[in-house]
């Protein structure tokens, strides 16, 4: 596990951009893919992205996690995911399916249908090639909050649950995914998140969702500024 620390948001935007187009572009000739992050830390880094000149007609988009909202609902991760990055470039977007009578549970059902379209799969376990995560105020990551039953899924790689202190449904992928993906790059900015990122990688408690994440996956990058590195006492850090 490395952690990399740039001196502020928009030098960590940048980096991250520089970053996952560079391990876009590492895999030659086949299709490669991008699990993208919701949530509001990434923007800058999809506007960014979006000006590298990736082979993207070789490349998958799909969501780490959504919210279970219209795909032009304010609060759709798709929605976001589209107007920063996925609009401008010829990429293959896979939004979470989303229809009036189709329910939470049917919906990330079909859409572990749709990820082995195009997903490696390694004895039979799906295998992400890149999947960008951000960081929870709690310690969550993905759609994968503190003390619920998704994180202890092992049967299923995509999940919906209700989540009660959002008052919504989430769909996610699930640690047996994010834990066969070949690269995870967590991308973590702004003092709010200087507590919950010590936590994950200091905390002596029990680990947070992150932490299980990024425990037992096989290549984790952090990508964090200095504000949100500013409790972090005992972890290598490195400044590029
Ligand atoms: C989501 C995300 C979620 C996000 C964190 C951080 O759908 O909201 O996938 O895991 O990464 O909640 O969100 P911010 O970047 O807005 O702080």
């Amino acid at each position: 596990m490395r952690v990399l620390v740039l001196p502020d948001a928009p030098s960590l935007a940048a980096f991250a951009a520089e970053h996952l187009a560079g391990l876009l572009d590492a895999t030659g000739a086949k299709r490669t893919n991008l699990a993208l992050s919701g949530g509001s830390t990434p923007h800058a880094t999809y506007e960014a992205l979006r000006t590298y000149p990736v082979r993207w007609k070789r490349v998958d988009l799909w969501l780490g996690d959504e919210r279970w909202v219209p795909h032009h609902h304010d609060d759709s991760n798709t929605r976001m995911v589209q107007e920063t990055l996925a609009e401008h470039v010829p990429a293959r977007l896979h939004p979470v399916p989303w229809e009036e009578n189709l329910g939470p549970v049917e919906a990330a059902h079909r859409y572990s249908t749709m990820l082995a379209s195009f997903l490696d799969a390694v004895d039979g376990q799906l295998t992400p090639e890149i999947v960008l995560l951000g960081l929870g105020d709690d310690g969550h990551t993905a759609s994968l909050f503190p003390g619920t039953p998704a994180l202890d899924v092992t049967d299923h790689d995509f999940v919906a649950h209700f989540i009660h202190e959002k008052d919504r449904w989430r769909l996610t992928a699930t640690v047996r995914l994010l834990h066969a993906a070949r690269h995870l790059v967590f991308l973590v900015a702004g003092a709010g998140k200087a507590a919950a990122l010590a936590d994950v990688l200091e905390g002596n408690g029990p680990p947070l969702p992150a932490r299980r994440v990024a425990d037992g996956a096989a290549d984790v990058l952090w990508l964090v500024d200095e504000a949100a590195a500013a409790q972090l006492t005992a972890t290598s850090l490195t400044r590029p």
